[in-house]
């Protein structure tokens, strides 16, 4: 058992925090929102995340785990302390930097022991070494310290699977040693741990993060291509698949990557790229598609609609993608914006995102279910692919349609299953209006 400290009761650091503890450590997270810690403490979990109450409430039962809005609390008997505070996009797309910085001065000035200060929060090539100088300025008198990169890669909905299930750990620091005790930490995850140095590690973070958003933005120019020339992207997307040097995830073509990380740390990448005189045109592109896919969805209704003033549009899921009520950066927010300013009636249905959604889109009209949405709706896009949509009795929304245009942004249904209910349908990429009698008429 050894004692940890998870500096920021956010996403990723309640998920280290409860899985720490899980593992048989004592943790104790620590945030400046009372608010927050003190629903914490009610036992409320702030955010939605599958089986993440379970974790905490398990381990908060058990004395494991605590809650602390004071650092002399929190760092006293820790041996390791993970920096798990929000960098969110600043301006040009730069990381904001300022609550790791409130964090480094704070372990500063309360450390009265060694103290292992491991980074989890995504940050700029060079940020560890930066953490290291503010602490040191900032000590009242020299304690040693050793800085630790750790970057995470929890995607929202699994987030607990994955942290206890990770592909590899990766430890980045100038001290092998330090290094070396936090790999200790995670021998249970039973994983491949690589140690490099702590520059490395933050890289690995951004390009793996860029490459997987990359493979989006490939498969949707793909899509846009296919939908030209008559062949299927779904299709197009298993058959790369097979090919063992693809491989079959992250092809899924539809409206683009939202969330917290995808497009801030694309931008972040491409903000350090461009300060350092590179020319990162292919993450350029990159989100150029992305927002591409989001604009060309109402161009699609426009066109369908035969205009938009005064249509009825109903919007099919809201959050970013399924399993999360999380709506920042998501493509349902762009949509739903665009369609209101040019006239559009917009109603939605998100099985649990409708909170959030009040708040952002007050201009939308939040429904109960799908069947309410489709009710006299001119027609509907799907932009989450939340697992409820693809179990529902179609025959029914058609009917209650007024008009007959579905517009499928993840590729969810089967489009000739779609037209044969009636349905003007149309999905990403999914050229399958070139009929076979056509193409093999132009064979012979
Ligand atoms: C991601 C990374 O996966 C994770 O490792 C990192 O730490 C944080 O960012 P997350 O943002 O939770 O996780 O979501 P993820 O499941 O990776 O999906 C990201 C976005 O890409 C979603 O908007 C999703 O709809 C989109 N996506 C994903 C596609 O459009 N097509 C795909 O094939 C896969």
């Amino acid at each position: 058992m050894k004692n940890i400290c998870v500096l920021g009761a956010g996403y990723v650091g309640l998920v280290t925090g409860a899985c720490f503890a899980d593992l048989g450590n004592k943790v104790i997270c620590l945030d400046i929102d009372e608010s927050k810690i003190e629903a914490l403490n009610r036992g409320d979990v702030p955010i939605y995340e599958p089986g993440l109450a379970e974790v905490l409430l398990r381990n908060v039962r058990s004395r494991r785990l605590n809650f602390s809005t004071s650092y002399e609390d929190a760092l006293k008997t820790a041996e390791f302390v993970f920096i798990a505070v929000g960098t969110p996009s600043g301006v040009d797309g730069e990381a904001d930097l300022q609550y790791v910085r409130m964090a480094a001065k704070s372990i500063a000035k309360v450390m009265d022991h060694p103290l292992i200060i491991i980074n989890k929060s995504t940050v700029p090539v060079g940020t560890g070494d930066w953490v290291a100088d503010i602490i040191k300025k900032h000590q009242e008198e020299p304690i040693p310290f050793w800085v630790v990169s750790n970057p995470e890669f929890l995607r929202e909905g699994s987030a607990i699977h994955d942290f206890m299930n990770p592909d590899r750990v990766v430890l980045g620091s100038l001290h092998h040693e330090a290094a070396e005790k936090v790999a200790q930490l995670h021998l249970p995850l039973r994983t491949t741990i690589q140690i490099t140095d702590l520059r490395t590690a933050e890289m690995i973070k951004y390009a793996s993060n860029a490459f997987l958003a990359t493979r989006i933005s490939f498969i949707n120019e793909i899509a846009t291509i296919c939908e030209r020339l008559g062949a299927d992207v779904k299709e197009v997307a298993v058959g790369m698949g097979y090919d063992k040097r693809i491989g079959p995830a992250f092809l899924d073509a539809g409206l683009g990557f939202g969330g917290s990380c995808f497009p801030k740390d694309v931008r972040a990448l491409e903000h350090m790229a461009l300060i350092h005189d590179a020319h990162p045109q292919l993450l350029r592109a990159v989100l150029d598609i992305n927002r591409h896919q989001r604009r060309q969805v109402v161009v699609k209704l426009r066109q369908m609609l035969g205009g938009l003033n005064e249509r009825r549009v109903g919007l099919l899921g809201l959050s970013f993608k399924p399993n999360t009520d999380d709506m920042r950066e998501a493509p349902a927010v762009d949509i739903a914006r665009q369609l209101h300013r040019e006239g559009a009636y917009v109603q939605a249905y998100d099985p649990v995102s409708g909170e959030i959604a009040a708040r952002i889109l007050p201009d939308i009209r939040l429904a109960e279910s799908v069947y309410e949405v489709a009710k006299d709706a001119d027609a509907l896009v799907v932009v989450t692919e939340w697992n409820e949509f693809r179990h529902l009795d179609m025959e029914r929304i058609r009917r209650n349609m007024a008009g007959k245009v579905l517009l499928d942004g993840r590729n969810i249904w089967d489009p000739e299953e779609m037209a044969g209910l009636g349905f003007v349908y149309s999905g990403v990429g999914r050229g399958v209006n070139m009929n076979s009698s056509d193409r093999e008429g132009d064979l012979s």
